[in-house]
């Protein structure tokens, strides 16, 4: 894993454990964390569900077991800071975790649906947002308080949407959030809130610091120093992005035939329908090979075989999701003073030898 942070710890892994696609095996999972990982006793735990419900829950981990039908979801999580890096060669983002292309995975999770819970529980008609609240505390909140982000109703009931305490059939990790988290594919990976002990029905989004302040999109302008809560555009579903796996950036192949991969992801429930490759900075694009959606949450991987001449190269990709969206050519048009959402086309320099 390429570590950015030991405490708290942040890492992705190296691009050619991703090559390929599919299920990410556990130990290449991307981590993130603003905090120390809770250390919680599995006995003593419960998930709680309040706020404007007709009744409040408080489940242990085997009620939960067996009140509810077990349901499984395949998705990609990507951190709304994936490719971050990119965007400081535009103009510098001090304090954020430099994530290169890879703060993205894909796993099979199975636990319950959220919608289930919900229905148990019984929700006033004034519900319009569903809090997610976890013990860990984050320094960088302002003032520091447990992880608390929301999704509104509609997503929140969505059959995708679990409360999963399993990944790729092993119990889920302590570091992705074990003993429950919510998995909420198609958005932003700081949704998908670990370590989940309670949910709030509320009338409103969560006024916790990484819903109200963080991962949101502030104008290119603004000081992140002296935002307000309320600032800016809320993160939530993710957006079309495309990057290179291989070759690495900065890399010397030999000239000649070059076998070119990466991945794409289209966000919510949308899927990608083409990606283009140029060899020589964008002045010319071959078509690549997509692999079949896997699923509506699923990232895609994607491959195809340049020509390279001898000397310096810009490999460049872009990619079209299904309605039709296509990706921004340069990070100067998407760049934000938080560096998230850097969904513009990913360049890779090579000298072939
Ligand atoms: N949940 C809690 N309780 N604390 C966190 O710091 N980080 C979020 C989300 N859930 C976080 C959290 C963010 S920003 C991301 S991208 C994903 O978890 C990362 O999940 P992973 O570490 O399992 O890959």
């Amino acid at each position: 894993m390429v570590v950015h942070e030991r405490e708290p710890f942040n890492a992705e892994p190296p691009p050619a454990a991703l090559t390929g696609g599919g299920i990410t095996p556990l130990d290449a999972f991307y981590s993130r964390n603003h905090g120390p990982v809770p250390d919680i006793d599995p006995a003593g735990w419960r998930l709680e569900v309040d706020g404007l419900v007709e009744r409040r829950l408080s489940l242990s981990a085997a009620e939960l077991r067996a009140r509810f039908e077990e349901a499984e979801v395949t998705a990609t999580l990507q951190c709304a800071g994936n490719r971050r890096t990119e965007l400081t060669g535009v103009r510098d983002i001090p304090g954020e975790t430099p994530w290169g292309p890879c703060a993205l995975s894909t796993a099979r999770f199975r636990g319950v649906r959220l919608a289930d819970v919900l229905a148990c529980a019984g929700l006033d008609p004034r519900t319009a947002h569903i809090a997610f609240t976890a013990p860990d505390v984050s320094p960088l909140a302002d003032p520091p308080q447990p992880y608390g982000v929301s999704v509104p109703l509609g997503k929140a009931l969505g059959p995708e949407v679990l409360l999963a305490w399993t990944m790729n059939d092993r119990p889920l990790p302590r570091v992705h959030g074990a003993p429950l988290r919510a998995v909420v594919p198609g958005w932003i990976g700081a949704r998908s809130v670990k370590w989940l002990h309670r949910i709030t029905a509320r009338t409103a989004p969560s006024d916790a610091y990484f819903q109200a302040t963080a991962y949101r999109l502030l104008p290119a302008g603004a000081d992140p120093g002296r935002t307000r809560p309320g600032d800016g555009i809320p993160l939530g579903p993710l957006t079309l992005n495309c990057a290179v796996l291989s070759p690495a950036d900065g890399s010397r192949p030999p000239a000649g035939p070059t076998v070119i991969t990466g991945y794409a992801l289209a966000g919510e429930d949308r899927t990608v329908a083409r990606v283009d490759v140029s060899p020589d900075g964008g002045r010319s694009w071959t078509r690549a090979d997509l692999d079949e959606a896997a699923g509506p949450w699923v990232w895609q991987h994607w491959r195809t075989v340049l020509d390279l001449p001898a000397g310096a190269s810009e490999v460049v990709a872009r990619a079209w999701d299904c309605a039709g969206a296509t990706t921004p050519e340069s990070p100067a048009t998407v760049w934000n003073p938080k560096g998230y959402a850097n969904t513009s086309w990913p360049r890779v320099r090579l000298h072939c030898g």
